[in-house]
């Protein structure tokens, strides 16, 4: 049975006004074409086939025209203007489906184009339990604390994960914290938005797919991998 049939109704929010300015790619790396596709059409049509509606898409406000290109013409999405920094683009995309009834949200970066619908699934079944929910993956490197340049000492992997999006938040819960906590604006993303106003946030499976395209060598991975004794000398 599809999975993602049996979810309760979602909204969505693609965080799409931020410059691109470590990927370089001429223009703001949502808006590059990767895969046949602009990036920002792709994490759009993933969320749209995942069954979100509506789906808000905070474009930069001097780039709305280009924003509505790339989304083309779905009823179901809508472009409105994202802020200065990540987290103003979320909160006005909250204010912006406030009133409308919607009860989940998913909160995601267009720049990882690659999202599957089972974690989605994923995602909006743990809300059931909990106002948040975050996907994560373990850490399979060591880690050191570097904070003067050098070792300074190390830190525990086993406690450590890294965390990606889409992020799931029961909506009510997610647009107070983000309206009770000043330090909203700088922080790092919408669970610790939602953290720090002393909301549950669970854990669920991410995946290496859902990475975000950063630097300029991400818009590269069509290129043949270099192995030692590839066989391409
Ligand atoms: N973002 C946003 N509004 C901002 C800044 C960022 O909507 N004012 C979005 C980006 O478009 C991206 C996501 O937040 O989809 C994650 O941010 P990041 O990867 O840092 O993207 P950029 O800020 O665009 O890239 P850079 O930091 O390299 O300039
Ligand atoms: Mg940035």
């Amino acid at each position: 049975m599809d999975e993602a049939a049996a979810l309760p109704p979602f909204a969505a929010i693609v965080v799409a006004a931020g410059k691109g300015e470590r990927a370089r790619q001429g223009v703001p790396k949502q808006f590059a074409f990767w895969r046949g596709k602009p990036v920002l059409r792709h994490s759009v049509d993933a969320l749209v086939e995942s069954g979100a509606n509506p789906v808000i898409v905070a474009a930069p406000s001097d780039m709305q025209g280009e924003a509505h290109a790339a989304v083309g013409d779905n009823p179901r999405v809508e472009v409105v203007a994202g802020g200065a920094t990540r987290q103003a683009s979320v909160r006005h995309s909250l204010d912006v489906l406030a009133g409308r009834g919607c009860e989940r949200v998913l909160i995601h970066d267009a720049a990882r184009p690659e999202l599957m619908r089972d974690v989605v699934a994923r995602l909006i079944k743990a809300l059931e339990t909990t106002a948040g929910a975050i996907p994560v993956l373990p850490v399979v490197d060591s880690l050191v604390i570097a904070s003067s340049g050098a070792m300074d000492g190390k830190a525990e992997r086993e406690a450590i994960r890294r965390v990606q999006t889409p992020q799931a938040f029961r909506f009510s819960a997610i647009h107070a914290a983000h309206h009770a906590w000043e330090g909203a604006a700088n922080a790092g993303d919408d669970a610790q938005v939602l953290h720090a106003a002393g909301g549950s946030v669970a854990l669920v499976d991410g995946d290496e797919r859902l990475r975000k395209l950063t630097f300029a060598e991400d818009f590269m991975d069509d290129l043949p991998p270099m192995r030692i004794g590839s066989g391409y000398d």
